[in-house]
């Protein structure tokens, strides 16, 4: 992991040192716990010789404050209060207006109308903890003026700092699951192969989760040959993690959440061109999601039964590889013509769907995967695609999703799509042409859900490659925790 900042609550008092940060409306006004000890006529000069105006997103900078031992002031614009909803939004801009120099800094978790609710607070920590986080493991250099994570001890100064702490101990779990997601997704494929990978859920453990690895010998057994064909052609083993958290009635079905975990895609022997490949280190960011998720839940102690379950292969070319045309039979009986090696985590996701659906009989499934290209050219980034057999459990993750910022848009499913799957010599073909690509995809998984409640989420332009935002500035986002997360709170709990 990398170095969090120290996040600590304590009452409102001006800081001796270091940075104050503290929040204004677009009409200058601050909190009361800031006028009380900030000289107004101070900001409102600054702010009128810089033209700030406090509106959303702005800042106002002040070295060596009158009146404050704190080194610097930094007055963060929000607009109008009424509309400055997105707490953390909003710690994410705080942190990252406290420079790598700062050793210390105290952020007032005030708005202009007075002190923020403890959910607030929480939610202005989760924010100030997901920007602080870099991956640098592997930087022994570092350019003149490059951007550090602040290693400050931030001070959130609130009301009630027992009534915050309190808030932050299940978002700080949270937190933890969306920085543990971000790290798998974020290592290179030579050092997180499946083994190592597998290796490293064992961590859950200690929070109570039981954690099964299955091998290759396992997995033969029990007829997951369209996972096992993918992984053939690769020096590294395959494995499929079982994780259960089981803090929810005696007896009540688990939910459950799946994950692709392709290591690395090249492709296989329908390989990919050169140019962006090493993205494809990123193409377990679902199975990454699942982890992340389960430790969230079971580092806040989830009163629920959950499962995760995720597919770990890496897809090479090779003597031993899958070939087009070749015929696998899934562990659901079904048999697949490969048409395309690339379209691979289709085939990791059809076995483990049905060996989640059969072993775990649960309330619903949710698969995460970096599925198609195509998702991307329909939503962008803006939102991960959702396709569902069940209406509510997709308005449920839409409202998540919205609650979040971890946003789905819901796709369309029908037999129309699914003819387009339908093999010459087989049950059923892994692509199904140029048109509706995330769809077809999305139909061939369903075909390994029975009667199951299920969602996929097909997060390619959201799992990774992500547009820097106030809360990540990394390059894998830890898409999927929060919004699961949100999922289980409000509607399994
Ligand atoms: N892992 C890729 C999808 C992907 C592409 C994820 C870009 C993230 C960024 C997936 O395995 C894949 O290769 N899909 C193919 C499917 C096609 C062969 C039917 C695709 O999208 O081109
Ligand atoms: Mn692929
Ligand atoms: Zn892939």
């Amino acid at each position: 992991m990398s170095d969090a900042p120290k996040l600590g609550f304590a009452p409102f008092a001006p800081p001796s040192k270091g940075v104050l940060v503290v929040f204004c409306d677009d009409g200058l006004k601050l909190g009361p716990a800031a006028r009380k000890v900030l000289d107004g006529d101070l900001v409102r000069r600054a702010a009128a010789a810089e033209r700030f105006t406090g509106k959303s997103g702005s800042a106002l900078e002040i070295v060596l404050p009158a009146g404050l031992k704190a080194s610097r002031l930094v007055v963060i614009g929000i607009g109008k209060e009424s509309e400055a909803k997105d707490l953390t939004k909003l710690g994410g801009i705080a942190m990252g207006k406290i420079s790598s120099q700062a050793a210390s800094a105290t952020i007032f978790a005030e708005l202009p109308s007075g002190a923020m609710k403890p959910d607030q607070v929480g939610d202005l920590a989760l924010g100030a903890r997901l920007r602080a986080y870099a991956f640098d493991r592997y930087k022994t250099k570092r350019k003149e003026g490059e951007e550090r994570p602040p290693k400050a001890n931030v001070t959130i100064a609130v009301a009630d700092a027992g009534a915050a702490r309190k808030a932050w101990a299940a978002r700080e779990a949270v937190a933890e699951g969306v920085v543990i997601a971000r790290d798998l997704v974020n290592e290179p494929a030579n050092v997180l192969y499946p083994e190592e990978f597998a290796r490293r859920t064992a961590a859950l453990k200690k929070l109570g989760v039981a954690v099964e690895v299955l091998d290759e010998k396992a997995m033969k057994k029990l007829g997951m040959n369209a996972l096992l064909g993918v992984g053939q052609g690769s020096a590294r083993e395959s494995r499929l993690v079982v994780m259960r958290w089981n803090h929810g009635r005696r007896g009540s079905a688990p939910v459950a959440f799946i994950g692709k975990g392709v290591c690395f895609d090249t492709g296989g022997i329908s390989i990919k061109p050169a140019q962006g490949m090493e993205d494809m280190k990123g193409d377990m960011a679902g199975a990454a999601c699942v982890v992340g998720l389960m430790h969230a839940l079971a580092a806040r102690k989830a009163r629920v039964n959950a499962v995760g379950a995720i597919g770990l292969v890496e897809n090479m070319p090779g003597p031993d590889a899958q070939r087009p045309g070749d015929i696998v039979k899934s562990m659901s009986g079904q048999t697949i013509e490969i048409i395309n090696t690339d379209a691979e985590g289709r085939l990791v996701l059809g076995d483990v769907l049905w060996y989640v659906g059969k072993r775990f009989k649960p309330k619903f499934m949710v698969n995460l995967a970096t599925l198609t290209g195509a998702i991307m050219v329909a939503l962008g980034q803006e939102h991960a695609g959702l396709f569902s057999n069940d209406d509510k459990l997709a308005e449920r993750l839409t409202k998540a999703g919205l609650a979040t910022g971890e946003r789905v848009w819901r796709m369309p499913l029908g037999p129309e799509y699914d003819k387009l799957i339908d093999s010459k010599f087989a049950d059923v073909k892994n692509t199904g042409g140029r048109n509706a690509g995330s769809i077809t995809a999305a139909q061939f998984l369903q075909r390994f859900v029975d009667k199951t409640p299920w969602a996929h989420l097909d997060i390619a332009g959201t799992g990774m490659n992500s547009p820097q935002t106030d809360i990540n500035k990394s390059w894998a986002s830890g898409f999927g925790v929060r919004l699961l997360d949100r999922l289980v709170a409000d509607d399994y709990e």
